[in-house]
C-alpha cells in the first residue's frame, strides 16, 4: 500500500510484502470511517494507492509464441511494467483490456516481473462502493504468432427458427508476417459436448477478418426458463495443422420489442422482471468470487427475477457467464457520467480520451453472451438536460450500432418529458428507458409515440430486514424531497419492512409495481436493487454505511417484500407472514401475509381465528390489524376451501442457542469455493429471536478459512474481514472458503451466554 514507484523496477526488492492471491479489493479489509475521504457514498471504506507485483517463468518454448495478459477490471488508474518495460495506463476501473508482453519476456527459466500501480487516490470518484485493486481475473494467455484476436470472435444468427438457426460467424485475424495456406475451421456443439456442426473453408491470405455461414437444424433456443448453450469451437490451421483455437460460449434466440405489446423471447410475450445490481458481493467486497456472484443470482431467480440490469458499469464476464448459464437477461450498462461529472474525482476527466475505447472495448468483449438484450450508453446523464445529449447520444449509439446491431441500444433517462429531454431528441435510442417517474407510464404511449418503453430504474424503496414501524399503511418519503434532509426517520438508522418507505423520487415496490403489471407496452422493469449493496445509504448519515434499497439485505437474506415479488412472480405457492411476534401486550400490530395461487387467507392467534382476507382489486398483500398477545400466529391459504399453505410465527423467548446452516456442505478444494453459513440466534423452542444481536465468536479448523462475516445491518461498522461479529435482528453470515487441500471444514461459534454451535463441512 501507498506509492512506491521503484517497485515496477525488476530488481525492487519486495520480500516484506504480503502475498496474496487474485482477484483481490484492499478497501474491503479496512476499517469504516466516517474520516476516508472516499465518503460515505462508498461506505467510509480506506482507497488510496496500492502496487502488486508477480514473478514467473515461461519456458524455452514459450519463445516461438505471443504471450498476452489479459486484466478483466481493476479499480482504478491502473498502470502495468514487465520487466521494467511501461505497458500503459488504463483510467477506467470497470473495463477489460489486454496488453502484450511478447518482446519483453526472458525464457528458459528465468523471472519475469509484473508490477502494477493502482491508483484510487482521488476521492470522491464514485457514487457507490467500488473497492480498489486488481479486483477482478487476471489471465497469461499464451497465442501462436498467427492467433484470433481478443475478443475476436462475433456470432450472429440472421435467421432463426425452432427449424432452423443461420449463424453467422466473423473471426479476426492476427497474422504473422508471411503466414500462408490458414484454414479456420468452425465447429459447433451441444451442451453435451457433440459436435452437430462443422464446417472448415480456406482463408485467403490478403484476409484478417474471416466470415463464416452455419447451418443448425432444430435448434435449441436459449431462453430464461431453458438457458440452452452452445459452444463454437474455432480453429486456426496453417498446413491443415492447428495453430490456434478460441472457444465462443452461445445461445441462439431471438427477441423483439414491440411498441403496443411490450417484450417477446422467442415469440413468446414475457415481462423483464429485472433488478439492477451493483457489482459488490456484500462483505467479499469488490473482488469478484464466482460462487458468490451465483448465490446471488440463485436467490433472484428464486424470488422470480430474470434480467440483471449492470449499473453503472460494465460487469465481470463471470457475471455474464453466469446469466447466460442460469437463464437471466442483461442490460449491460456502460457509464454512470459522461462529460459531466456526478463526483468530482469520476470518470468524465478521462471521458474525451477513452469514452470512444471502452465503450468499443466492452461491445467486442460482451456481444456474444445470449443473456444481453440491451445496451444502455447511460445512467442519468447529465447532458441529457442541454443540447450536447444529441450530440454525444447519437456518438455512442453510432460506437455500439458499428459493432453490434443486433440489440436495442438505450439511456436510462431520469428526466421523462420528451420534449426537454435531449438524450431523448437525439433520436438516436431504440428503446425509450426511464428511470422512475412511475406516474407518466400509463401516458407513455401518448407522449412517446411509437417508442418502446423499458423502465430501466425503479422503486428505490428503503427496507432494513426484520424491523418494523406500524402503521404499515402510511407512506413514507424519506428524504421528502430534495431539499430538506430526513429528520423524523428513527434514531437507530433503521427504516421499516413493510414496503411503506421510498425515496421521494421512486415509489414503494407495490405503487410501481401494480402499474407495470397493468400494461402490456411496458416491457418490464429494473427494480432499484436486487441486492443492499456498500455505500449510498439513502437516507441517513453515518453510521448508516450501506444501502437500503436492496430486496434482499447485503449478508443475502431476503426482505420481507422478496416474497411479494416471488408470489407475483413465479407460479410456486408462496405465503408469508409478517412482522415478528414479539411485541408489547396490547400493541395493535399490522400482520401482512404475501400469498398467490389461493383465494383467502385465513389467520388464527393462539388457535382463534382473527379472520378471512382476500386481496380485492389490484391488492398484493392482506392485512390485518391485530391487538397483540404472546403466543403463536398461524395462517392458512386456501383454494377453493382446500388449504394450500400455512406458515406460522411464534413469540420468542429469550437467545438460548446458535444454529448453524451452510447453503452448501460440500465445497470444492480450489481455494475459491465458498460456503454461506447463516447463523440464526433462537430461543429454547427453537424460535428466531427477532431482535438478537449477540456477539458470535468463530473458530473455522481444517481444510478451510473464515473468509468474511457480516450480519445485514446498514450501520453496523464492525469490518467484515475478522473472526467474530454481532447477528443482527437474530441472523448473521459467516462465510467458509475452501484451502487447496481436501477435507473437513470444521465451524464452531460460541456467544456469551449461549449454547454453542459446531458444523462441518466437506471439502473435496
Ligand atoms: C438513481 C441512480 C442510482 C441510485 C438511485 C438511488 O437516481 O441512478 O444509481 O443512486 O438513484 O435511489
Amino acid at each position: 500500500m501507498g506509492d512506491k514507484p521503484e517497485a515496477k523496477d525488476v530488481l525492487f526488492n519486495d520480500a516484506a510484502w504480503r502475498s496474496l492471491n487474485l482477484p483481490h479489493d484492499w478497501s474491503i479489509e479496512g476499517k469504516f470511517d466516517p474520516q476516508n475521504p472516499t465518503t460515505q457514498a462508498e461506505g467510509g471504506l480506506p482507497a488510496g494507492i496500492g502496487w502488486y507485483r508477480k514473478i514467473f517463468s515461461l519456458p524455452e518454448s514459450a519463445k516461438n509464441k505471443k504471450v498476452f495478459i489479459d486484466l478483466d477490471g481493476v479499480y482504478r488508474n491502473s498502470e502495468v511494467w514487465i520487466n521494467g518495460h511501461y505497458l500503459g495506463k488504463r483510467p477506467n476501473g470497470y473495463i477489460s483490456f489486454r496488453y502484450e508482453f511478447t518482446p519483453y519476456l526472458k525464457f528458459n527459466g528465468q523471472k519475469n516481473v509484473i508490477a502494477a500501480r493502482v491508483d484510487n487516490s482521488d476521492q470522491p470518484n464514485s457514487r457507490w462502493y467500488t473497492g480498489s485493486g486488481i479486483y477482478r481475473n487476471v489471465w497469461l494467455v499464451t497465442t501462436a504468432k498467427t492467433y484470433i484476436a481478443n475478443w475476436g470472435t462475433y456470432i450472429t444468427t440472421p435467421k432463426v427458427d425452432e427449424r432452423l438457426a443461420e449463424i453467422a460467424l466473423s473471426v479476426q485475424l492476427h497474422r504473422s508476417a508471411g503466414s500462408k495456406k490458414l484454414s479456420l475451421q468452425a465447429t459447433v456443439m451441444d451442451s453435451l459436448g457433440k459436435v452437430v456442426v462443422q464446417k472448415t473453408l480456406p482463408v485467403n491470405d490478403a484476409d484478417s477478418v474471416v466470415q463464416q455461414n452455419l447451418q443448425l437444424h432444430e435448434p435449441k433456443l436459449w431462453s430464461v426458463s431453458r438457458p440452452y448453450l452452445y459452444k463454437i469451437i474455432v480453429n486456426i490451421l496453417e498446413n491443415g495443422k492447428p495453430i490456434d483455437s478460441y472457444v465462443t460460449q452461445t445461445g441462439i434466440r431471438y427477441f423483439n420489442f414491440d411498441a403496443d405489446k411490450g417484450f417477446s423471447l422467442n415469440g413468446k410475450a414475457m415481462k423483464i422482471l429485472g433488478v439492477c445490481m451493483h457489482h459488490d458481493q456484500g462483505a467479499l467486497g469488490a473482488a469478484i468470487n464466482v460462487r458468490a456472484i451465483e448465490r446471488q443470482l440463485q436467490i433472484l431467480k428464486a424470488m422470480g427475477c430474470n434480467a440483471i440490469r449492470t449499473s453503472h458499469n460494465p460487469p465481470a464476464p463471470e457475471l455474464l457467464d453466469l446469466c447466460d448459464r442460469m437463464g437471466f437477461l442483461v442490460m449491460d450498462e456502460a457509464f454512470d457520467m459522461w462529460k459531466k461529472k456526478k463526483s468530482k474525482f469520476d470518470y468524465h476527466a478521462d471521458w474525451d480520451k477513452w469514452h470512444m475505447r471502452d465503450l468499443q472495448d466492452q461491445v467486442l468483449r460482451d456481444r456474444n453472451h445470449p443473456s444481453i438484450f440491451a445496451w444502455s450508453v447511460g445512467n442519468e446523464i447529465r447532458e441529457q438536460f442541454d443540447s450536447t445529449g444529441v450530440s454525444i447520444g447519437r456518438e455512442l449509439v453510432a460506437i455500439v450500432k458499428q459493432l453490434d446491431k443486433t440489440r436495442p441500444v438505450t439511456s436510462a433517462l431520469s428526466d421523462p418529458d420528451p420534449k426537454k429531454n435531449y438524450i431523448y431528441q437525439s433520436g438516436a435510442l431504440d428503446l425509450v428507458g426511464l428511470n422512475y417517474h412511475q406516474e407518466v407510464y400509463a401516458d407513455f404511449q401518448k407522449n412517446y409515440p411509437g417508442q418502446k418503453f423499458i423502465g430501466t430504474e425503479n422503486m428505490s424503496a428503503l427496507e432494513t430486514r426484520g424491523h418494523y414501524d406500524m402503521p404499515s399503511d402510511s407512506i413514507r418519503r424519506w428524504p421528502k424531497d430534495g431539499k430538506t434532509p430526513l429528520k423524523d426517520g428513527n434514531p437507530d438508522h433503521t427504516v421499516s419492512a413493510y414496503d411503506n418507505v421510498s425515496a421521494y423520487w421512486g415509489s414503494t415496490h407495490e405503487e410501481t409495481w401494480k402499474i407495470i403489471k397493468k400494461y402490456d407496452f411496458l416491457s418490464g422493469l429494473f427494480v432499484w436493487t436486487g441486492f443492499d449493496y456498500i455505500g449510498e445509504p439513502t437516507p441517513y448519515l453515518w453510521p448508516a454505511r450501506s444501502s437500503y434499497f436492496g430486496i434482499v439485505d447485503l449478508a443475502g437474506f431476503p426482505k420481507d417484500v422478496y416474497y411479494m415479488y416471488q408470489s407475483e412472480w413465479t407460479n410456486k405457492p408462496v405465503l408469508h407472514l409478517l412482522p415478528h411476534w414479539n411485541w408489547k401486550p396490547g400493541q395493535t400490530i399490522d400482520v401482512w401475509a404475501y400469498y398467490n395461487n389461493a383465494d383467502e387467507v385465513e389467520v388464527y392467534l393462539n388457535g382463534k381465528s382473527l379472520g378471512i382476507k382476500r386481496k380485492t382489486g389490484d391488492d398484493l398483500h392482506a392485512v390485518w390489524s391485530i391487538k397483540y398477545e404472546p403466543g403463536t400466529l398461524k395462517a392458512v391459504s386456501r383454494k377453493n376451501g382446500k388449504v394450500v399453505l400455512s406458515t406460522q410465527v411464534s413469540t420468542a423467548g429469550k437467545p438460548y442457542k446458535i444454529k448453524l446452516e451452510a447453503d452448501r456442505s460440500r465445497i470444492s478444494a480450489d481455494g475459491k469455493d465458498l460456503s454461506f453459513i447463516t447463523v440464526s440466534v433462537l430461543d429454547r423452542d427453537n424460535n428466531l429471536v427477532p431482535e438478537a444481536n449477540d456477539l458470535i465468536k468463530f473458530k473455522v479448523k481444517g481444510a478451510g478459512i473464515l473468509k468474511a462475516v457480516d450480519n445485514g445491518s446498514q450501520t453496523d461498522l464492525d469490518p467484515f474481514v475478522t473472526n467474530e461479529h454481532r447477528v443482527f435482528n437474530g441472523l448473521g453470515l459467516a462465510i467458509i472458503q475452501s484451502k487447496v487441500q481436501q477435507g473437513k471444514i470444521i465451524i464452531d461459534a460460541a456467544a456469551d451466554g449461549l449454547q454453542p454451535a459446531t458444523l462441518s463441512v466437506e471439502s473435496k
